[in-house]
């Protein structure tokens, strides 16, 4: 790939790069939704993810090209930065900038950077969090800031709260700028503490299927299902992930409102089956994992209800093919979901055929494997 960086950004720039850098996309395994009210996640990183050719500049410019979004050519970002849909990545180019220099950081090194994505965009598999930490460790590179990686996984986020006003959990940031080879992490979300889980890829596999379905309403779905939990959390004297299902019980007539009481059950249940699933994991019970992951989808269905049918149909299928499990990943309403099997795939030929004559949408199939946080490409 390192070749194939230098002559994308030479195609473009008319110049070599000084430095090619990999950043991953991230799957989650199971814990989800839970990340904005402080559960506990199980992510991964992937080795699908996006490319940076980058080059020093005279001025003090930073211009990028996306290969996604070709037509846009070179983009420049420049001041008052400020969101706009039609600005399309470089929304994320100029969040990070943005974010950067009201923490009181100074940008000066004008930047040629070329972009190459091997992550679907818009599927879930945190394109957005992948960009951000990757612009946020080019800039942090070439101004010598003094950032550690922690804090900058806080600014990536930041650029999702503050700047594109998504109240989205540290998940995707974090298991992207932390990802280990061959691991899951475990994380607990309040106390930012983490543990990693090796994770046996040689005699399981980890499919994704990507829906390709348009997510329109996520945004605003996403934001209020952030509202119910925080209005749920009142009921509480204590942190959410410190509530057991019982006591969820004891307050459902207090609570008297169905919405509330099913969204705080998903998230409840939720962190639970995290902490079963690290069990499993260390104890090589992958069949307990699938068992955890299909309850999960089950609870995201119908509790949480941020699943769609593109999503459901294939969570059927799979569980149909003799998978161990099979749920929807990330915040959903489309995107990807994730089927754990045994040793050899079944072959997914007709569920292809099936689910485009369905929802008319082609069905994108990926395996992955769990690799570590971003990279300079020499050391891949
Ligand atoms: C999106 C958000 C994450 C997390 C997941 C759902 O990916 O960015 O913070 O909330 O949805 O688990």
């Amino acid at each position: 790939m390192k070749k194939q960086m230098t002559e994308l950004h030479q195609t473009i720039y008319n110049q070599s790069p000084q430095t090619v850098i990999f950043v991953p996309g991230r799957v989650n395994l199971i814990g989800e939704h839970t990340d904005y009210s402080g559960g506990f996640v199980m992510p991964i990183a992937i080795d699908l993810g996006i490319y940076a050719a980058i080059s020093e500049r005279k001025d003090s410019r930073i211009d990028v090209y996306s290969d996604t979004f070709a037509k846009l050519g070179i983009q420049t970002a420049s001041k008052p930065y400020q969101y706009h849909p039609e600005k399309q990545f470089l929304n994320y180019i100029e969040g990070m900038c943005s974010v950067l220099e009201s923490n009181g950081h100074t940008l000066n090194k004008g930047l040629s950077i070329s972009l190459y994505s091997t992550l679907p965009s818009g599927a879930g598999l945190s394109s957005s969090a992948a960009l951000e930490i990757l612009i946020g460790i080019i800039l942090r590179q070439y101004n010598q800031l003094k950032i550690d990686d922690l804090t900058l996984v806080y600014h990536a986020r930041a650029v999702e709260n503050e700047y594109l006003k998504l109240s989205s959990g540290i998940l995707d940031q974090y298991a992207i700028m932390f990802g280990k080879k061959d691991h899951a992490m475990m994380l607990h979300t309040r106390l930012m503490k983490q543990a990693y889980i090796k994770i046996n890829l040689t005699q399981y596999t980890l499919v994704l299927m990507n829906t390709n379905k348009t997510r329109k309403l996520t945004e605003s779905a996403y934001n209020d299902r952030f509202k119910t939990i925080k209005e749920g959390q009142k009921y509480f004297s204590g942190p959410l992930d410190t509530v057991s299902y019982e006591m969820l019980l004891a307050k459902k007539t207090t609570i008297n409102n169905d919405i509330i009481f099913k969204r705080l059950a998903h998230v409840i249940n939720e962190n639970q089956r995290v902490t079963d699933a690290k069990k499993a994991l260390l104890a090589n019970d992958y069949k307990t994992l699938g068992n955890l992951m299909n309850a999960s989808h089950d609870s995201l269905k119908t509790l949480y209800e941020v699943s769609c049918e593109e999503l459901d149909f294939l969570v059927d299928a799979h569980r149909q093919h003799g998978a161990l499990g099979a749920r929807m990943t990330g915040a959903g309403f489309g995107g990807t979901m994730i089927a754990l099997y045994k040793a050899e795939l079944p072959c997914f030929e007709a569920l292809k055929i099936a689910y485009k004559k369905r929802f008319n949408y082609a069905l994108e199939i990926m395996v992955t494997s769990a690799v570590s946080g971003p990279h300079i490409k020499e050391e891949l």
